[in-house]
């Protein structure tokens, strides 16, 4: 015979069903009051809000790795400790306001990432960043702002902190147009200042003639690098003014925006020179366009 299903007739059971009850509502009262305590010791940062991107995913790990990269690989005999320079680039912007970062919040990584470049070697850019790191790559001979520490460390990179913080500031960071004084750009405005100081000899420059002014003087270029050349080390300066290949050019060598920066230049006693579509570049040009009239052996 089956016997009645409802259950706990007996006092024990009872007893027992109530001591469970307790239990489990005790259980559930002390989860409850642990989260909301766990939550009061660490409340949720309050993250400024910018128009920016965000810091980079993963940025520590980017940046050590292509630490190792350049010390271990592209510039074996540079004796570099990147842990160190990691911590040290942190500390100039964790924890501050992002558009209160001054110079001497990067001083001591500048110091702790230098290293010469040789003479001859330097060659800057404004407004041709893919043409001119694909001439370096395939060149080997001349150095960019990106083919240095620095450089190679945070090119296309995005980093700022949060005031209230000691994390990163994943969600946005300041347009450069919001402040100046933002981590990235005074970072790169330093790294350009001691790259174009560290230039001597010939220093070869690679503009962009298929947009109307290839000399800007708010460009990087033109507002940092080209004041910071050494008049004592640097004696010459090579621009090559290169355009899209098959486009219509828009500005060369005899244009008023070369004009104005020849005048700076020699106002500097630095020797200018100034040559349109230089060969060597235009062949790598030319690997994407083999067709164009530009690129035949045999050019009328
Ligand atoms: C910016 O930094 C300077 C010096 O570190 C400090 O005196 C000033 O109060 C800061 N301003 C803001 C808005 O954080
Ligand atoms: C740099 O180039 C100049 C001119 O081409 C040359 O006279 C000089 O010897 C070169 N310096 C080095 C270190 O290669
Ligand atoms: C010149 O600038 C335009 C616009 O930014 C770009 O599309 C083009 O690739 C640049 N040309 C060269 C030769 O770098
Ligand atoms: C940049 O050039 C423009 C004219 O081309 C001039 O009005 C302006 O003052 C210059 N700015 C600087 C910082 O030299």
């Amino acid at each position: 015979m089956v016997r009645e299903s409802s259950p706990c007739r007996s006092q024990k059971c009872r007893c027992l069903l109530l001591g469970l009850t307790v239990i489990l509502i005790f259980g559930a009262v002390a989860v409850f009051a642990a989260v909301i305590f766990a939550g009061r010791r660490d409340p949720p940062a309050v993250l400024l809000q910018w128009k920016g991107r965000g810091s980079t995913d993963n940025l520590k790990e980017i940046m050590l790795g292509r630490c190792f990269t350049y010390t271990e690989m592209v510039n074996p005999e540079l004796r570099k400790d990147c842990l160190k320079i990691w911590e040290t680039f942190k500390n100039a912007f964790i924890s501050k306001n992002p558009c209160n970062i001054t110079e001497q919040d990067y001083q001591p990584l500048m110091e702790l990432a230098a290293h010469p470049i040789l003479c001859n070697k330097t060659l800057l850019w404004s407004k041709t960043n893919e043409l001119a790191h694909k001439y370096t790559k395939v060149q080997g001979n001349f150095l960019t702002l990106e083919d240095t520490l620095l450089g190679y460390m945070a090119d296309g990179l995005t980093w700022c902190g949060n005031p209230s913080s000691s994390e990163m500031n994943y969600q946005s960071c300041p347009h450069w147009r919001e402040c100046a004084n933002n981590p990235s750009s005074v970072y790169w405005k330093m790294a350009s200042r001691a790259f174009a100081e560290a230039a001597c000899g010939v220093v070869h420059v690679m503009l962009n003639g298929s947009i109307s002014q290839p000399f800007g003087n708010s460009s990087i270029f033109g507002s940092v690098e080209v004041h910071h050349l050494n008049p004592k080390k640097v004696h010459l300066m090579k621009i090559w003014v290169m355009h899209n290949i098959g486009g219509q050019p828009s500005d060369s060598c005899s244009g008023s925006s070369i004009k104005e920066l020849k005048s700076i230049i020699e106002g500097r006693n630095i020797a200018f020179s100034c040559e349109d579509d230089h060969r060597a570049v235009q062949l790598i040009q030319c690997v994407g366009n083999p067709e164009e009239p530009a690129c035949r052996v045999c050019r009328t």
